[in-house]
């Protein structure tokens, strides 16, 4: 990845990290409505960005929610009542407070029998959306992205084949490692979007980090965001930074 398209931003804590997704967040939306008339953005799971659902949710006039379009990176499958469920946080924590109707998200249906089905139903709903007839992979405006304790990104863990799936846009992931089957947006997809913020936050973060930041030979999933044409910003809280 061109050091150009790269962007490391160091930011002192969680909260200044929010109002910095949340400042891409608003410029994207609007450089995209701009542009083409509506804005797509998939959402991550996980605790580090429920701060910044939680701020959208009280932006409904400084959003132009009635051109976005929300989707999932990835989800656990589970019923989507279980506080395990992505989408359950994205939904209390935005998609509720702020009224957004059920035509402006593409969520994973969890509500199919298996988790491969979900991930087909997903990739069917994502091709509907992006009219998949004359593209190979969705270019989303923007992707939020976060890093686990083994420096997995999205549901795509290291050592797994789905770290080389090269053709569907999403996969299901049997993982001994963590408590639920997943469903993904896969690489193609991600390294396709135009902007992808990662959100790293905590010194529980720090050593993956500085890996996936500082040593160019890295091979961890995080590690293996580069965009053909787009932007990676890595917003980073001091802690997170502490080996940087
Ligand atoms: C998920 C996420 C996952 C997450 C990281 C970091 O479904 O869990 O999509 O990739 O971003 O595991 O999670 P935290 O933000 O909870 O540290």
């Amino acid at each position: 990845m061109s050091a150009e398209n790269k962007i490391i931003q160091i930011v002192p804590d969680r909260n200044s990290l929010i109002d910095a997704a949340l400042t891409t967040w608003k410029e994207t939306a609007a450089e995209a409505i701009e542009e083409k008339g509506y804005f797509t953005v998939a959402l991550s799971g996980g605790s580090t960005p429920i701060p910044l659902y939680q701020k959208c949710a009280t932006l409904k006039k400084e959003l132009p929610w009635k051109d976005t379009y929300i989707f999932q990176v990835d989800e656990r499958y589970v019923g989507i009542d279980h506080d395990d469920n992505n989408y359950k946080s994205i939904y209390e924590n935005m998609v509720k407070p702020l009224g957004i109707i059920p035509a402006h998200v593409v969520r994973v249906p969890v509500e199919n029998n298996t988790a491969e089905n979900a991930a087909r139903g997903y990739e069917d709903a994502i091709k509907e959306f992006f009219c998949a007839r004359n593209i190979q992979f969705p270019r989303f405006d923007l992707m939020f992205l976060g890093i686990g304790g083994d420096g997995h990104t999205a549901s795509l863990f290291p050592g797994l084949t789905s770290l080389s799936e090269r053709k569907r846009w999403v996969v299901s992931v049997k993982n001994d490692t963590v408590n639920h089957e997943r469903i993904t947006l896969t690489f193609p997809v991600l390294n396709q979007a135009k902007h992808i913020v990662f959100l790293m936050s905590g010194k529980d973060k720090a050593y993956q980090v500085v890996k996936v930041l500082k040593n160019t030979a890295c091979d961890l999933p995080a590690a293996l965001i580069r965009l053909q044409d787009g932007i990676v910003t890595y917003l980073v809280d001091k802690e997170a930074a502490w080996y940087m």
